[in-house]
């Protein structure tokens, strides 16, 4: 009989979910939990910053969802907002219940290739989870090249705050904004673009996700103060079916972006994006 490290090493059909069991809830914000979830018996390779896996709720439809961190033992986190049927189903997941996993899927922040510039990373609400490997992967080496703008809708909303805190502490430089504040609040109010119109150290490198049309206004603002956009990166969201380039569900101009993204380099998709902003 095969060992469990053998089962492990066994290649996976990248259609086939494979079985993983919750371990653990952590309830983010009112409508934001990350599923923490454990190989029940074959794992999945390790996830990479930026790549998705897709996310298979049983008896109810499956989607695409980042991985936000992976732990060393396999475990695999995922952060979700419940917007409809499936992310709703996901949510509502309770600890010991089984979730398919396929992937992970998709290209990566490119960590290696901007170490050793000053890089900033924007992010608007959700867009943090796609960012934390990133980020951790980046300050972790050299935190004080690294600055972090991170934009949520209000205070309740932000995601992560012990990670904020830790990367500041760590050397980063952490900016924070909320749409509305409250009378608690001490951090910014306005757009993450507007905090980063405010950014006066020059950066060579961006890495920025969030709604459509706010990674368009950084960009356009990070461009304006000189990061070039050859060197900026943003990540795409469309919805998806395979997962593996088969299907063309994921289709953005040449690109299908279960395959050519979620992660793209701006100056290749930027013409597509304009037109699509107007
Ligand atoms: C590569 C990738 C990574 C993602 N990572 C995360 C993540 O880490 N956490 C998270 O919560 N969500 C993430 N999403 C978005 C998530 O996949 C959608 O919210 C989900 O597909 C909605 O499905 P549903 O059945 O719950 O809702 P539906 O009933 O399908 O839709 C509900 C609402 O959500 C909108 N919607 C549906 N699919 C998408 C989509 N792909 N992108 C944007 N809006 C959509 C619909 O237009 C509708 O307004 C990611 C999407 C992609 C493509
Ligand atoms: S999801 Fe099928 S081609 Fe991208």
């Amino acid at each position: 009989m095969g060992t469990l490290a053998d089962l492990r090493s066994i290649p996976v059909d990248p259609l086939e979910p494979i079985p993983y069991r919750v371990v653990e809830l952590v309830q983010e914000t009112v409508d934001v939990i990350t599923v923490v979830a454990a190989p029940v018996g074959q794992a999945l390779p390790p996830a990479q910053p930026g790549q998705f896996m897709l996310v298979w709720a049983f008896g109810v439809g499956e989607i695409p969802i980042s991985v936000s961190r992976m732990a060393a033992d396999g475990r695999v986190m995922l952060t979700v907002r419940a917007v409809g049927q499936v992310s709703g189903a996901i949510v509502g997941l309770q600890v010991g219940e089984v979730v398919g996993l396929r992937g992970p899927f998709g290209t990566v922040w490119p960590v290696a290739e901007v170490l050793g510039a000053d890089v900033v990373v924007v992010a608007g609400g959700l867009g943090l989870a796609p960012l934390r490997m990133a980020i951790d992967a980046l300050v972790q080496p050299d935190p004080r090249r690294i600055t972090v703008v991170v934009g949520s809708r209000e205070p309740a909303q932000r995601l992560y705050p012990g990670d904020l805190t830790g990367w500041a502490e760590q050397g980063a430089s952490v900016h924070e904004t909320v749409d509305t504040a409250d009378r608690e609040w001490h951090g910014g109010v306005g757009t993450a673009t507007t905090m980063v119109e405010r950014l006066h150290h020059p950066h060579q490198a961006a890495f920025v996700c969030g709604p459509e049309l706010m990674m368009m206004s950084a960009v356009r603002a990070l461009a304006q103060q000189g990061v070039p956009t050859d060197r900026t990166w943003v990540s795409l969201e469309r919805n998806m079916h395979c997962g593996i380039g088969h299907c063309g569900r994921c289709q953005l101009g040449a690109l299908l972006l279960c395959r050519d993204g979620a992660v793209v380099r701006w100056d290749h998709v930027e013409e597509l994006m304009e037109v699509r902003g107007r």
